[in-house]
């Protein structure tokens, strides 16, 4: 039986700051970012949007194709978590109408808990083939003004479908993974912005590669010539460049670069525009390859690399399966991108500031276009507000 993404589905903010905008404000060449880092603009996230509501707009067109009483667990992964206790899935449990016949469930580990959201995922669905696992990774990447980190944030929420006999992707038995407890990136409670040791975490990232890589050949006996793609963790799309450039390098494979491009430039399209969204960014990469390779990628083994900060990284594999593109949502996906409002750079302090909602009581103005916001918070209770009607 295969097992994997059935359908895939993201979504971003309603807002961008332009690296253009941001540079000029920091009196920085603007390469930098458009080449050095491989970054041209940010989605923000307004007070009004917050993981919740990015994660029900990616999940919504996924619900409107299918019977949502099907859906028999939520396994919601983020950094950006909205209560210590109550699980962000079940504000979105409540906003998709699911039934009550379902389990729900947050996942923690920096970018990683995605990944680990999947594969937990699939393993349920080979226990139990009748069920119908709703996977989302969601994240507001946020880091102090005037940091390092201030031109690597974004955000983003995808949602994947993950059952039986997959229309998108099969994920492959066998993985390689590597943990060691390092302080590259850390957000201690109580903190809505992260800490980030930033060179010593891209150090520690492809680190990790190599190491999960080994272990994934040991596990698997797959070697690279038996890939097509890489998606990789794109916490800024130079990254991918410097990633598969220490894979290639640790094979001792000999890449032409137009090779070297197919193999992952199709990656690299919406996060160069969307920035780093955690856990969601590796989805993300796999949405602009689907969306934006020019060949045809059936029957294409893609290798996927994971990585969270602090740190806990992972390497697998899928195989796309025939009749995927008929299932992809590219005009959604486009659409969103093409259709956010630029920022200029007091517009976006004023959104970065209004959302440090750390407060009792609170009433956001109404910034979010999407159906589904975050009205305010009474007592202490997240309001949500949806344009959603029960079936
Ligand atoms: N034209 C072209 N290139 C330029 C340039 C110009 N005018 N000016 C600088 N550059 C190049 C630099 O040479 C450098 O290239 P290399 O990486 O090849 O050396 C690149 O632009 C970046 O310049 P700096 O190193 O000077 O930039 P910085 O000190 O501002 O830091 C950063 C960059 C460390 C990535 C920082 O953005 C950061 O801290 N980001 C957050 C942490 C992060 O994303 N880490 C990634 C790994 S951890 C992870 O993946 C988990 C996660 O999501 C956080």
């Amino acid at each position: 039986m295969k097992v994997g993404i059935d359908l895939i589905h993201f979504a971003t903010s309603d807002y961008a700051l332009g690296l253009d905008t941001f540079a000029e404000e920091k009196g920085t060449d603007v390469n930098k970012y458009h080449i050095g880092i491989g970054q041209e603009q940010m989605s923000i996230a307004p007070p009004d949007e917050d993981i919740v509501t990015l994660s029900a707009k990616a999940a919504a067109p996924i619900i409107n194709q299918i019977d949502r009483n099907d859906i028999t667990a939520v396994l919601f992964a983020t950094e950006s978590g909205v209560d210590q206790s109550k699980s962000a899935g079940a504000f979105l449990h409540g906003l998709l109408k699911l039934s009550n016949r379902c389990r729900v469930v947050e996942f923690k580990h920096a970018c990683y808990a995605g990944t680990a959201a999947l594969q937990m995922a699939t393993t349920m669905v080979k226990a139990n083939p009748k069920e119908t696992i709703l996977v989302i990774a969601a994240d507001i990447a946020k880091y102090d003004v005037d940091s390092s980190g201030e031109a690597t944030q974004g955000c983003g929420a995808v949602a994947m479908l993950v059952k039986a006999e997959p229309r998108i992707l099969a994920i492959e038995p066998g993985s390689g993974y590597y943990t060691d407890d390092v302080m590259d990136f850390w957000r201690p409670n109580k903190r809505t912005t992260a800490l980030v040791d930033g060179k010593y975490s891209t150090k520690v990232y492809l680190n990790s590669l190599k190491q999960a890589w080994e272990h994934f050949v040991e596990e698997t006996g797959r070697h690279f010539e038996d890939f097509d793609a890489f998606c990789y963790h794109i916490p800024f799309s130079r990254m991918t460049e410097k990633a598969h450039k220490t894979l290639v390098k640790k094979v001792g494979a000999k890449l032409s670069s137009d090779t070297f491009r197919e193999q992952t430039a199709p990656g690299q399209v919406y996060n160069r525009v969307v920035g780093n969204s955690y856990s969601a960014s590796l989805f993300i990469g796999f949405c602009s390859f689907l969306d934006n390779a020019i060949q045809d990628l059936t029957g294409k083994r893609f290798g996927f690399f994971s990585y969270g900060s602090g740190c806990v990284a992972e390497f697998f594999s899928g195989i796309i399966q025939p009749g995927y593109q008929q299932h992809l949502m590219t005009e959604s996906h486009r659409q969103q991108i093409e259709s956010r409002q630029p920022l200029d750079y007091q517009q976006y302090l004023a959104f970065y500031h209004q959302t440090d909602s750390d407060v009792e009581n609170i009433t956001f103005p109404h910034n979010n276009k999407g159906p589904f916001r975050l009205a305010g918070i009474e007592n202490h209770i997240r309001r949500y507000e949806s344009g959603i009607q029960p079936a």
